[in-house]
């Protein structure tokens, strides 16, 4: 495909490694998967605050902020949420080979598109949490009043009501949000990459 295409790949004399080293830790995207209003972003931002003080370097995907931008052509039917996560995957990759560790909060809802990202990245990068919370406490907290709305049937192709969920089968990590506050979500999710020596600076499996 890509000599039919006529191009190449360039590959730059900065490496990864080279950006790891740099920044003195590690990069990888820790990605957040859940019905909306399961409090993904709020934890992804709240990672990403506390190692950003640390002095890392840490970036936030969000699901409504992208879809401003590069995602702005695409809707809600299966075919573009894939296209979603299939752009989002790409630049997470981008991301993780500059050094960065990624924050990626989308409902990805299904399985084999999440998968398809975990596939392009190599083994450690791609650490999928899934925000658990059940549909009857996502619509109760409704913080965008958009449960309502589709429950009137005014958003169609809404996850959870007239669109599918697949809960992750074997995440690296599931924080249940109905269960533990900001604070001790963010502690679990530092403990646990702790505990899988992420957290450690310079690891030899990143150079
Ligand atoms: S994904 O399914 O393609 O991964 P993404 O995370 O980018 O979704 O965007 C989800 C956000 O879009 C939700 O938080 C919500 O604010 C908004 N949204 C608008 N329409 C829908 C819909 N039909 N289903 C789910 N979310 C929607």
């Amino acid at each position: 495909m890509s000599a039919e295409r006529h191009i190449v790949w360039h590959e730059g004399s900065v490496r990864k490694s080279d950006y790891r080293s740099r920044n003195g830790h590690g990069s990888m995207v820790l990605w957040f998967t859940g019905l909306s209003g399961s409090g993904k972003s709020t934890l992804a931002h709240a990672v990403h605050e506390r190692l950003f003080r640390q002095g890392w370097h840490t970036y936030v995907l969000d699901g409504d902020n992208v879809r401003h931008g590069l995602n702005s052509d695409l809707g809600f039917s299966a075919d573009d949420r894939t296209e979603n996560i299939r752009r989002i995957g790409e630049m997470a990759k981008l991301f993780v080979d500059a050094g960065m560790v990624v924050m990626a909060a989308f409902i990805s809802p299904f399985r084999e598109d999440r998968d398809r990202v975990r596939a392009i990245l190599e083994p450690r990068e791609f650490i999928e949490i899934h925000v658990k919370c059940g549909l009857d406490r996502c619509e109760q907290r409704d913080p965008k009043g958009l449960y309502k709305k589709a429950r009137a049937g005014q958003i169609p192709d809404f996850t959870g009501i007239s669109s599918p969920y697949e809960e992750p089968l074997n995440p690296e990590m599931t924080i249940d949000t109905e269960q533990l506050n900001v604070e001790q979500a963010v502690e679990a999710i530092l403990d646990y990459l702790e505990e899988v020596n992420y957290l450690k600076g310079l690891n030899a499996l990143y150079i």
